[in-house]
C-alpha cells in the first residue's frame, strides 16, 4: 500500500493499493505540488523489491531524492516523520562525462548517485518511428528506403544492429537511388555520431534499470529541439521494456521462471510525451502500456500541468486521478471531463474546495471514492524549489 497522506474530512490515513497495475494522473496549476507528490510515490515504492522504479525526468527534479529533506524537518516532525534520502541511480542519455561534465559527475557521486550511460538499441525504434524521427514521409522514395532497409535488418538481425549497419544496408541496395543514399547517410551519421544516443552493441535495458533505487532517467541533458530526442528516449525505453515484460508475463502463466520484474514507471511533465491532438515518438508506446499493460504489472504514473493537453486516450485509462488545485477555466473543464458516475458531485466541485498547498482531489477507481488528500511531507528532497 503506498501512504499517501491524510484525510482533511477525518484526519485518517489515505493509501493507495499498488498490489495491481495502475495509472495514475497527477495534476494541478504551476507550483500545486505535482513534482512533490511525484516524489512521495516515488519513495513509497521503494518500499517494494518486486518492481523496477524508474522516472522520466525533464525537469531535473528527482536526483535530489538521494537527500534527505532538511528544509522541511519541521513539518516531518508535526508528521512524526524523519528526514531521509532513497538510494538514486542516475541513467544519463549518452556519456555522462560529455553531457556533464567530469566536475558533475564528480558531485553526483560524492552524493552516493551512480551515475550510468543510457544507450539505445536502433532496433527498438521500429521502421515507422525512424521516419518520424527525421521527419520523412513514407511517400516519398527517401522514405521507403529508409522503412524497407529498417525493416529487412529487424528480421534479418533478431538481437541487434547498429546505425552503422542501417547505412551500410543503404549502399548496398540496389534499389535505393543516389539521392536517396545521400540524404539519409547524412541523416543516419548524424545519429549515429551528434547525438550520441545509439549503442554499437547491444544493452539489455534490464541490467542498467536497477530495484530497490529510484532509477531516475535525466531527460534534462537533451535540448528540446525539432528532433524531439527525449521522446526517442522515451519511446525507444518504453517498448523494450513493454515487450520484455509482456514476454515474461506469458512464461510466468505457463510457469516458466523470469528475472523481469513489474514495472513503475513515472513521467513528469507528459504532455510532452502523450501530446492530445499532435504525435509524439512516444505517444504510441506509452498508449499500447497503459491500455495493455496492466496485465503484465505495468504502471505508469503521469504529472502535467495541463490535463487538456494529453492524449485522451491515456487519459481514459487513468485509474487514480490526483488533482491539486487548478484555477484556469479550460485546466478546471478537462479535468471535470473525468468526473465518474460514483462520484456525488462534479470532479469542479471538489477543486474548487483546494485552498492549501500540497492538497489534492483523489479519485479512486479502485475504491470508487473521492477524497480530500493533504499530502505527506517528502522525507527525501524535492528539487524542483524555485530560487
Ligand atoms: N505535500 C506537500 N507538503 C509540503 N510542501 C509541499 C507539498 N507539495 C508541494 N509542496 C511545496 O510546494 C512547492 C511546489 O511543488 P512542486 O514543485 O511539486 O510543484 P509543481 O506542481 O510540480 O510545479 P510546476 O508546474 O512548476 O512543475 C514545493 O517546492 C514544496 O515546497
Ligand atoms: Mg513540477
Amino acid at each position: 500500500m503506498i501512504e499517501l497522506g491524510r484525510d482533511r474530512l477525518n484526519g485518517g490515513e489515505v493509501f493507495i493499493d499498488d498490489s495491481r497495475a495502475r495509472a495514475i494522473l497527477i495534476c494541478g496549476k504551476r507550483g500545486s505540488g505535482k513534482s512533490y507528490t511525484m516524489g512521495v510515490f516515488l519513495e513509497e515504492l521503494m518500499r517494494r523489491d518486486d518492481a523496477l522504479v524508474i522516472a522520466l525526468d525533464p525537469m531535473r527534479n528527482f536526483h535530489t531524492m538521494v537527500l534527505p529533506n532538511t528544509e522541511q524537518e519541521r513539518l516531518l516532525w508535526d508528521w512524526n516523520m524523519v528526514a531521509e534520502g532513497v538510494p538514486v541511480r542516475l541513467l544519463v542519455p549518452g556519456d555522462p562525462y560529455r553531457r556533464y561534465g567530469q566536475e558533475i559527475v564528480k558531485a553526483f557521486e560524492e552524493r552516493g548517485i551512480e551515475v550510468v550511460p543510457l544507450r539505445l538499441n536502433p532496433g527498438d525504434l521500429p521502421p515507422d518511428g525512424w521516419l518520424d524521427l527525421f521527419g520523412i514521409d513514407i511517400a516519398t522514395p527517401m522514405g521507403l528506403a529508409l522503412y524497407r532497409t529498417v525493416s529487412k535488418l529487424q528480421r534479418s538481425h533478431e538481437k541487434f544492429f547498429s546505425v552503422q549497419d542501417i547505412i551500410a544496408e543503404i549502399y548496398s541496395d540496389p534499389l535505393i537511388r543516389e539521392t536517396s543514399i545521400q540524404a539519409l547517410v547524412l541523416r543516419l551519421e548524424t545519429a549515429a555520431n551528434d547525438w550520441d544516443l545509439f549503442s554499437t552493441r547491444y544493452h539489455d535495458l534490464l541490467e542498467v534499470f536497477q530495484i530497490g533505487v529510484v532509477n531516475v532517467v535525466d531527460l534534462g541533458v537533451l535540448e528540446v529541439g525539432r528532433v524531439s530526442l527525449r521522446n526517442l528516449v522515451a519511446a525507444v525505453l518504453v517498448r523494450d521494456l513493454f515487450r520484455k515484460r509482456r514476454e515474461a508475463r506469458l512464461q510466468e502463466e505457463l510457469g516458466i521462471p523470469t528475472d523481469v520484474p513489474k514495472i513503475w514507471l513515472a513521467i513528469d511533465e507528459a504532455q510532452e510525451f502523450v501530446p492530445a491532438g499532435k504525435s509524439a515518438l512516444a505517444k504510441e508506446p506509452l498508449i499500447q502500456w497503459v491500455k495493455e499493460g496492466r496485465q503484465p504489472g505495468l504502471s505508469l504514473i503521469i504529472a502535467s500541468q495541463q490535463p487538456g493537453a494529453i492524449d485522451k486516450e491515456v487519459l481514459s485509462q487513468c485509474d487514480l486521478i490526483l488533482c491539486h488545485k487548478v484555477t484556469a477555466l479550460e485546466d478546471v473543464e478537462a479535468i471535470n471531463k473525468l468526473s465518474h458516475d460514483y462520484m456525488s458531485h462534479e470532479l469542479r466541485h471538489y477543486i474548487r474546495q483546494l485552498d492549501r498547498t500540497g492538497e489534492a482531489v483523489v479519485v479512486d477507481d479502485f475504491q470508487e471514492a473521492v477524497t480530500i488528500v493533504q499530502v505527506r511531507p517528502r522525507k527525501s528532497k524535492h528539487g524542483g524549489t524555485e530560487v
